[in-house]
């Protein structure tokens, strides 16, 4: 590989989940603190980052058509760092199918990138896929900033194994980051202009550690304290797996008032014969139940879910008790995807592959079922009054944009900053999001 002079300017282009948004962050903090800058907009930057998703589809081709389209202005490639799952899986393809790549570097690696960048500028190319068990989270540099929605990965990785998923590949087995660090980290994100922090997990309610009295505690324990911040009104967390629920969380929310009411908690489908050969070991009906616990303890908590249509082997009656999963719940919002195969995964060697066009036509008919439950939520929802977390300005002169308690978007015209909490009537409803009219003497 040619010897290039040092990177100066930096660009992180994540894909997928929101974890990968929070590790995106997490690389350009270490990159700034090397003294690289993030490049001006409208220009390519002398070391791209493309951080990766494996999850679906053609990602890995995805990830090389990326590759070829990089050139800088004066038409010489940039440095190419490829991060993330599909780094994770298919790292030694991507150098040898494309000398364009510098570095490969895994979820749980990345840490390491400012000496792979010293290797780099001897002009040598370099892997890294290592997964040590935590070291990641210790080795890199404390929060400094942060917008007034934050990502806080709590914990990584999954020891599931649904045999349709990657995720235990790629990211590895469960970690729990410990309690200490995290809120050391969401202080640090609150001094830092957070008013709202997520939870990140791949199964974030199987967090499990020790709070500082050394008592054993769950992810509602960490987010009781978390909630002691007096700079955070809000706190979120994603993703759950039904089985891993506790009686804490649940009660959680029902108690602690700057928890959120939403949950996302994914199902994949409504047919307890798919859901086993999902692995996913719980039943349509247990989904249902835990479901009805948490409107017991909240009663207006908006739930959300992830489907999957198509699995091998999915008959139509069986994508019809999906439907039908899906009409007792009424979701306010949901993900729904068609299977795809993963390299390595079980279900990607089960016979049954259910043809293209059935995926299609399944899918169609889920995400109509799912965008009508979201419209009838939203209409719902015109009349109440909420915090409006202002995130961002809207298209409009004096128009802002934020987010509502039950995780919706809601535009309004009025006195306000990022990062604000507004009080807003709610006014009319859209499939995708809502407008809302300031309250007087609202604003916090
Ligand atoms: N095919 C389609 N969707 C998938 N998901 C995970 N793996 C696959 C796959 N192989 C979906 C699941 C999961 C979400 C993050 O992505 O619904 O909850
Ligand atoms: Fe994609 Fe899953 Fe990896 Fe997130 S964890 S980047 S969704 S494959």
């Amino acid at each position: 590989m040619r010897q290039s002079p040092p990177p100066r300017t930096y660009r992180v282009k994540s894909f997928g989940c929101q974890m990968n948004v929070y590790d995106g962050e997490r690389m350009a903090e270490l990159l700034a603190d090397r003294g690289l800058s993030p490049a001006p907009e409208g220009q390519e930057a002398d070391l791209v980052v493309l951080n990766t998703c494996h999850i679906r589809e053609k990602a890995a081709e995805k990830v090389y058509s990326d590759i070829g389209r990089l050139r800088k202005e004066d038409g010489t490639r940039p440095l190419i760092a490829v991060a993330g799952c599909v780094a994770q899986a298919e790292g030694e393809e991507i150098m040898a199918r494309a000398p364009a790549v510098s570095l490969v570097v895994g979820p749980q690696a990345y840490h390491r990138l400012p000496e792979m960048l010293d290797k780099a500028a001897r002009g040598e190319r370099a892997t890294d896929t290592d997964m040590p068990a935590d070291a990641k989270f210790a080795a890199l540099p404390a929060r400094r900033k942060a917008g007034p929605s934050a990502f806080l990965t709590v914990q990584e990785g999954c020891d599931k194994f649904c045999t349709y998923c990657v995720v235990p590949y790629t990211r590895g087995a469960e970690i729990s980051r410990p309690f200490k660090d995290l809120v050391e980290e969401a202080r640090r994100l609150a001094e830092a202009g957070a008013r709202e922090i997520t939870l990140l997990g791949q199964n974030v309610n199987a967090w499990s550690g020790e709070d500082a009295k050394g008592r054993a505690i769950g992810l509602d324990g960490l987010i009781r304290v978390l909630a002691g911040i007096p700079e955070i009104a809000r706190i979120r967390y994603t993703t759950s797996h039904p089985n891993d629920m506790s009686d804490g969380l649940i009660a959680a929310h029902g108690e602690v008032g700057k928890l959120m009411p939403y949950l996302h908690l994914p199902v994949q489908s409504g047919s307890d014969r798919v859901l086993k050969a999902m692995n996913r070991s719980h039943t349509a009906d247990s989904y249902l139940a835990l479901l009805d616990r948490f409107r017991a303890a909240r009663p207006d908590i908006a739930l959300s879910g992830d489907f999957i249509v198509g699995f091998p082997g999915e008959t139509e009656a069986e994508f019809e008790e999906t439907l039908q999963l899906v009409d007792a719940v009424r979701y306010a919002a949901a993900f729904s995807f068609k299977y795809s195969p993963r390299p390595g995964t079980p279900a990607a060697r089960m016979d049954n592959q259910v043809p293209a066009p059935v995926m299609d036509e399944r899918l169609q008919r889920l995400q109509a079922a799912l965008n009508r439950d979201q419209f009838a939520f939203n209409l719902a929802s015109v009349g109440r009054s909420c915090e409006v977390l202002v995130e961002r300005k809207g298209k409009y002169p004096g128009q802002w944009l934020g987010k509502s308690p039950w995780l919706q978007s809601v535009h309004f015209e009025g006195e306000a900053a990022i990062g604000d909490l507004v009080s807003v009537e709610l006014t009319e409803a859209g499939p995708n999001s809502l407008h809302g009219r300031p309250l007087e003497l609202a604003a916090v």
